[in-house]
């Protein structure tokens, strides 16, 4: 795996994890392991998502050669993590369903710069990826230390290691591309934002948001 993350990384990509300013609230454990076949199939559109959303960035900034080849490896990872949650699916009966509307996402597209300088833009769109890389990442932790069954325990341990690893790559794509202290600035009006997505919406079972 690519952007596989060793444990000391791991470690630190954690702490910066705990960036989010609000943790998810603690019923959604319990919550999510009683709906497998929901919660599969909602991580499996996520991972669909993501890689889809690395595509569109490559066919939208192919001159960013940074930025292209070090997202074509992560288009192929998130396809594998689809594939692996479709995989698991199979392997206990169940059926992939109907991708369903993904409210923690719409509402942070609706915070992306629409118009105006695109730089600005682009710094947005890799911010999203990080934000929901980075929300992602907390919730897998959550599953991969609360499930009871050991197997999904480890399950989602791989991806919370993977998705940290994308946390990091989107932020030093952005810090690559733009100064700095404009990354950091922007990076904390999104975690702002998010906190208030995270406490509005329902924390519900089938959903990996
Ligand atoms: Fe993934
Ligand atoms: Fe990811």
């Amino acid at each position: 795996m690519h952007y596989f993350c060793s444990m000391e990384i791991l470690s630190d990509d954690t702490k910066n994890i705990l960036g989010l300013r609000l943790p998810s609230d603690p019923r959604w454990v319990n919550l999510a392991g009683i709906q497998l076949e929901e919660i599969l199939t909602d991580h499996a559109y996520c991972e669909q998502k993501a890689a889809t959303t690395c595509i569109s960035l490559i066919q939208r900034y192919p001159d960013r050669e940074l930025l292209v080849e070090e997202l074509s490896p992560i288009v192929t990872e998130e396809w594998g993590h689809f594939r692996a949650v479709l995989a698991e699916l199979k392997k206990r009966g169940l059926q992939l369903g109907k991708q369903r509307k993904d409210e923690y996402v719409n509402r942070l597209l609706e915070f992306q710069l629409k118009g105006g300088n695109p730089e600005e833009r682009f710094l947005d769109r890799l911010l999203t990826m990080a934000l929901i890389e980075a929300r992602s990442c907390e919730r897998f932790k959550r599953l991969s230390e609360g499930l009871d069954d050991a197997y999904m325990r480890s399950f989602y341990r791989r991806f919370m290691e993977s998705e940290a690893g994308h946390y990091t790559l989107f932020i030093t794509l952005a810090e690559h591309y733009m100064p700095k202290a404009r990354v950091r600035k922007r990076w904390s009006e999104w975690l702002a934002y998010e906190a208030l997505v995270m406490d509005s919406i329902e924390a519900r079972g089938d959903r990996v948001h």
